[in-house]
C-alpha cells in the first residue's frame, strides 16, 4: 500500500452512494493496477447499491469494476501486461458477449459458431426465442446466433407485452424448444411458459425481476418439470473457451467487424459525482435504451 489516494464512486449503506476517498493499492503479485478512463454502469450495479447484493453489509464498496483503463504498475509474476498497455476489465463488450456465447452454447447446448461463411447447424431452422434482444447481451446473442448459421428471423419486435406469447407463438409457427431469456420478468416467464415445447431448454440471465423487487428463481418455476431450466453463468466450465473466448476469439472478432459493440451513452459532463450518479439512475430506473452507459472516469 503507498500512502497515495484516488477518488471512488462507492455504495455507503444501502441505497446511498457517494465520491469517497480511498488508499490506492500497490499491485500485490499476479496484478496489475490500472488507471480507469472508463467504467460502466451495468444492472449489477445497482444491484449491488439498491439490495446490497454481493456486499454481505461491509461498506464501503467501490463500484465500477467494469472498466477500461492503461496498466499503471505491474505486480511480480504477471506475464503479457506492461505499463502503458490499455486493458480491459469485465468489461461491458466481454462481459454480455461471453455471457450471451456461454448462455446460448454452453447452457442451451446449440452447436456454436464456426465463423466460417458456409457453416450450416443442425438447428438452423429451429425457432429460438431471445426474450429481451434490445438488452446488450440480447443484441449479442442475436449476433452469434446469425454467425453460427441460425437462419430464423430471431430479430423481431413483436411489440407491446400483453399478448407477445401469442405473437411469439404465431412467428415461430411452433412451440419454442430453446430460449435465452435476457431479461427474466416473473410476468414474461409465465408467458414464456406457455409457448415453450414440453422438452423445451429455458436459460435465464439472473436475477429474475418482479417490477423493482428481485425474486429467487426457485420461486418463481412456473416451468413443466420436463422443461430444463438453466440460469446462465458469465464463466462456464468448458477450458478451451474459457482461455480463448475472451482474450482470443472476441478481440479478432471486433478487430474485424465480425460483431458489433452495442451504442454507448457517454456520461463525461460535470463532476465525477454527477457522472456516476446519472449514470446508475438511467439503469436503476429502466430508462436504458440499447445503449451501454458509459461514465468517463479521467482523462488518460
Ligand atoms: N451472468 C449472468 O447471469 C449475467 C451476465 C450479464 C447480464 N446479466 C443480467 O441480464 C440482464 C440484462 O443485462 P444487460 O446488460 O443485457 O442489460 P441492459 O443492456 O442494461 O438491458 C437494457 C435493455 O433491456 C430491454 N428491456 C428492459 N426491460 C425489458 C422487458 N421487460 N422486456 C423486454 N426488454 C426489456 C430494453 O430494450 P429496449 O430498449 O429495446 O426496450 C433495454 O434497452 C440483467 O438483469 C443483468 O444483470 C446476467
Amino acid at each position: 500500500m503507498t500512502s497515495k489516494t484516488h477518488l471512488a464512486f462507492a455504495s455507503t449503506a444501502v441505497g446511498v452512494t457517494s465520491v469517497i476517498e480511498i488508499p490506492t493499492p500497490s499491485p500485490g503479485p499476479g496484478e496489475v493496477m490500472v488507471n480507469v478512463a472508463y467504467s460502466a454502469v451495468i444492472p449489477l450495479d445497482t444491484y449491488m447499491t439498491d439490495y446490497g447484493r454481493l456486499i454481505h453489509g461491509e461498506y464501503p464498496v467501490v463500484l465500477g469494476f467494469n472498466l477500461s483503463g492503461v496498466v499503471e504498475a505491474v505486480g511480480s509474476g504477471v506475464d503479457g501486461l506492461q505499463t502503458g498497455y490499455k486493458v480491459c476489465a469485465f468489461a461491458t463488450i466481454p462481459d454480455d458477449f461471453i455471457t450471451a456465447f456461454y448462455t446460448l452454447f454452453d447452457c442451451l447446448e446449440l452447436p456454436p459458431p464456426m465463423f466460417t461463411i458456409s457453416a450450416l447447424t443442425s438447428h438452423a431452422e429451429t425457432p429460438i426465442l431471445v426474450y429481451g434482444a434490445g438488452a446488450t447481451s440480447g443484441q449479442y446473442a442475436v449476433q452469434l446466433l446469425s454467425l453460427a448459421g441460425y437462419r430464423r428471423d430471431c430479430n423481431r419486435s413483436l411489440g407491446a407485452a400483453h399478448d407477445m406469447a401469442k405473437k411469439i407463438l404465431l412467428a415461430a409457427g411452433e412451440s419454442i424448444q430453446f430460449v435465452l431469456d435476457c431479461i427474466s420478468a416473473e410476468g414474461m416467464l409465465k408467458s414464456i411458459s406457455s409457448i415453450v415445447n414440453s422438452n423445451g431448454i429455458v436459460a435465464m440471465l439472473l436475477p429474475v425481476t418482479e417490477g423493482s423487487r428481485h425474486i429467487a428463481g426457485k420461486d418463481v418455476n412456473p416451468f413443466p418439470d420436463s422443461v430444463k431450466l438453466v440460469g446462465a453463468k458469465t464463466l462456464a466450465q468448458n477450458e478451451y473457451l474459457r482461455d480463448n473466448l475472451m482474450p482470443n476469439i472476441l478481440p479478432r472478432l471486433l478487430e474485424e467487424d465480425i460483431i458489433q459493440p452495442n451504442r454507448v451513452c457517454l456520461f463525461d459532463q460535470g463532476s465525477f459525482q454527477d457522472r456516476c450518479q446519472g449514470a446508475l439512475d438511467v439503469v436503476r430506473n429502466g430508462q436504458v435504451n440499447g445503449e451501454k452507459n458509459l461514465v468517463k472516469v479521467a482523462s488518460m
